[in-house]
């Protein structure tokens, strides 16, 4: 990973912050200066001000996000952070987004080969969604969520969408584009009004209330590291 992300998860300053000791020549990679697109591996030594930079213990937690807060590291707004209702160390970030509005299962992790990974189409992470239409949905709107819609982006990969109640519906997706669920539910003429994740790849929310967080299991890493591609 790249030296500014590396210190940063290593909890030793923000990625911006990392950036400027970098620039001042703080930061030695196996004893020689490191640079901005400086990459870092398992096996570097990596110093600031001459102490070593301790390896981080991976963690990987699982957050019932709830409504209200913003899936990113730091607001420029000021808006309470999903990073904000789990532990500070070591520092995780959020793997993907869910609006501020949407509730539900959110990864988060300082395990950067993971996250990259699941970030990855290729990995097509199963995203099962509830979503609270504004009106009735007619099988053919359904019909047209499993198939694929046109976004501006192109096309949406099938998907499979049910009923879970009149203006209920459950869309399992593998994509992650922005804002996809809304842009599709909009695009089938029936917007969102409420929207919540109710699993990420095996992961459910059991046992969780809002807000609450659970460190995953080895299992559970174990399983998200074998995803077939
Ligand atoms: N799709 C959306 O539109 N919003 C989310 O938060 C997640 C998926």
């Amino acid at each position: 990973m790249r030296l500014n992300a590396y210190l940063a998860r290593a909890g030793v300053v923000s990625r911006r912050g990392a950036d400027e000791l970098i620039k001042d020549g703080r930061v030695l990679v196996n004893g020689a200066p490191g640079q901005l697109n400086t990459f870092v591996g398992a096996h570097d030594r990596v110093e600031v001000d001459g102490k070593p930079v301790a390896k981080q213990k991976l963690a990987h937690l699982l957050l019932y996000k709830p409504a209200g807060v913003v899936t990113t590291a730091s607001d420029p707004q000021g808006r309470r952070t999903v990073v904000e209702l789990v532990p500070r160390e070591p520092r995780v970030v959020p793997v993907g987004r869910l609006d501020a509005d949407t509730t539900g299962a959110l990864l988060l992790t300082n395990d950067g080969q993971l996250a990259h990974r699941l970030a990855h189409p290729r990995y097509e992470v199963e995203k099962i969604y509830e979503a609270e239409l504004e009106s009735e949905p007619t099988d053919e709107a359904l019909r047209a969520l499993a198939e694929g819609v046109e976004l501006e982006d192109g096309r949406t990969a099938p998907a499979k969408a049910r009923r879970l109640g009149p203006r209920l519906i459950e869309l399992s997706i593998h994509e992650g584009r922005k804002h996809q669920v809304k842009l599709m539910c909009a695009a089938v003429g029936h917007p969102v009004v409420r929207l919540h994740r109710s699993r990420y790849a095996e992961l459910d929310l059991s046992g969780l209330a809002p807000g609450e967080w659970r460190e995953l299991s080895f299992a559970e890493v174990e399983t998200l590291r074998r995803l077939p591609e």
